[in-house]
């Protein structure tokens, strides 16, 4: 009987020339989309910026922060055709795996409290609530906290 293999998303680095498709994908996303102004200010600052392919094109990307032994999760996302198929869980693997190899011990991440999507995937994958920043994202009515959540690695 002859398997049948699933084709694996790649990983490469984001570059500059991802930025349309990123963007597009962002404020689809995203009610408070980030602006390309942070995605170049990551891309600039030397942030470990991460495309997540198929041969059909971008399924999502990352933005990792990592610095003196820790690591923080400043975005994380997948096209909306794309998901529910196991690729958000693939890109935080990858992203725990470049974490390790960078040495740091936690990777630290905030998600809205009303993310559902988000916080279930971080909790199947070991993160848990360490704290609470008050009023750190915008919201249609004033401001929505932020829950903070680590993994230790
Ligand atoms: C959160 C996100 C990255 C998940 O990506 P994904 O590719 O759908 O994730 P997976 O298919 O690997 O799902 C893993 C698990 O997360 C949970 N999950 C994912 N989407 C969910 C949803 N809409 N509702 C409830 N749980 C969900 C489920 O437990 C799921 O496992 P299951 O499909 O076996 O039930 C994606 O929904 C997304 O890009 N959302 C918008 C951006 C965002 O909120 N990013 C995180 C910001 S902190």
């Amino acid at each position: 009987m002859s398997a049948v293999l699933k084709p694996q998303p790649a990983f490469r680095p984001l570059a500059e020339s991802d930025l349309p498709a990123v963007l597009a994908i962002e404020r689809d996303l995203y009610e408070f989309p980030w602006s390309i102004g942070n995605f170049r200010d990551s891309l600039a600052t030397g942030y470990s910026c991460w495309a997540m392919t198929s041969a059909h094109g971008l399924l999502g990307y990352a933005v990792l922060m990592l610095g003196a032994g820790e690591a923080h999760l400043l975005n994380l996302s997948i096209a909306r055709d794309a998901q529910r198929r196991g690729h958000g869980t693939q890109l935080l693997h990858h992203l725990l795996g470049v974490t390790r190899r960078y040495g740091a011990t936690r990777l630290f991440l905030e998600v809205r409290p009303s993310n559902a999507a988000g916080r279930a995937l971080y909790a199947r994958n070991g993160f848990a609530e360490v704290g609470v920043r008050r009023g750190y994202y915008p919201a249609r009515a004033g401001r929505e906290d932020a829950l903070v959540l680590s993994v230790a690695l």
